[in-house]
């Protein structure tokens, strides 16, 4: 059994058919799919799917950081009062993106380092975003570290040494159909990095694997990103499986 821990099937993307979304995950060996919040207006769409399936469906809840605008702190207080509200499986997804837009760099910090705090004081794991933007996430991780913070670095794209510094901080790599892609070189920066460490998404309706590049991504297709690790380790599948599932179930308490 697989776990897609990062699929945003609540999207628009999804609105005409996301019912068989989800049973083709589950037919294709899916068992848990975790849903990561993007701003105030994904929330209730988020939460409906996790309702609709209290099984498989889990949300994140969290401000993402290309959201984070002129009302960064009505947004924040949107995440707290949901927060203070319901049980989430973690706060996501928050980080740093200046690949987008750059110009609300000082807020994007701000957000990011209060969510942290969040998740500390709940103990909750946190799923993070860095886009054009590794110098300063790490800066804040080193300063908001301490033993109650776990979490994945989502669509890990970096360098076998940024992988060792987040891998030694305990954190895990979520890793997408990137690593399907022809030329992408993430294939050869895993192969410097053990396999303990990571954990399937599908990013989904975002990156879909090869041989579906291009088209909307959906969990089902978690397959294609196992098949590629299990060609990258030398492993069979259900070896990738039981890795990939079990850091899943840790880090979100499944
Ligand atoms: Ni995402």
């Amino acid at each position: 059994m697989l776990i897609d821990t990062h699929s945003h099937i609540f999207s628009k993307e999804f609105s005409s058919d996301v019912h068989e979304v989800v049973e083709r995950a589950i037919s294709s060996g899916v068992e848990k799919i975790v849903l990561p919040n993007v701003d105030s207006s994904s929330i209730k769409n988020m939460l409906d799917l996790s309702d609709a399936y209290p099984d498989v469906c889990y949300p994140v809840i969290g401000l993402h950081p290309t959201s984070v605008k002129e009302d960064y702190e009505e947004e924040l207080e949107i995440v707290n009062y949901w927060l203070k509200k319901r049980s989430f499986k973690g706060i996501g997804e928050i980080g740093i993106d200046l690949y987008w837009d750059s110009s609300f760099l000082e807020e994007q910090i701000i957000v990011f380092r209060q969510q942290l705090r969040w998740a500390k004081e709940r103990k909750l794991p946190v799923v993070i975003h860095v886009r054009d933007s590794f110098e300063e996430t790490f800066q804040v991780i080193e300063e908001e570290m301490d033993e109650d913070l776990k979490g994945v670095f989502h669509s890990f794209t970096g360098t076998e040494e940024q992988a060792h510094k987040i891998t030694g901080w305990g954190f895990k790599l979520g890793i997408n159909g990137i690593v399907t892609f022809k030329n992408g070189g993430l294939d050869k920066t895993l192969a410097g990095v053990d396999m303990k460490h990571l954990m399937l998404e599908t990013d989904s309706p975002y990156l879909a694997p090869v041989p579906f590049r291009g088209k909307r991504n959906e969990s089902a297709y978690i397959r294609n990103i196992q098949q590629k690790i299990a060609d990258i380790y030398n492993v069979s599948l259900d070896e990738v499986a039981r890795v990939t599932t079990d850091n899943a179930r840790k880090l979100f308490n499944f």
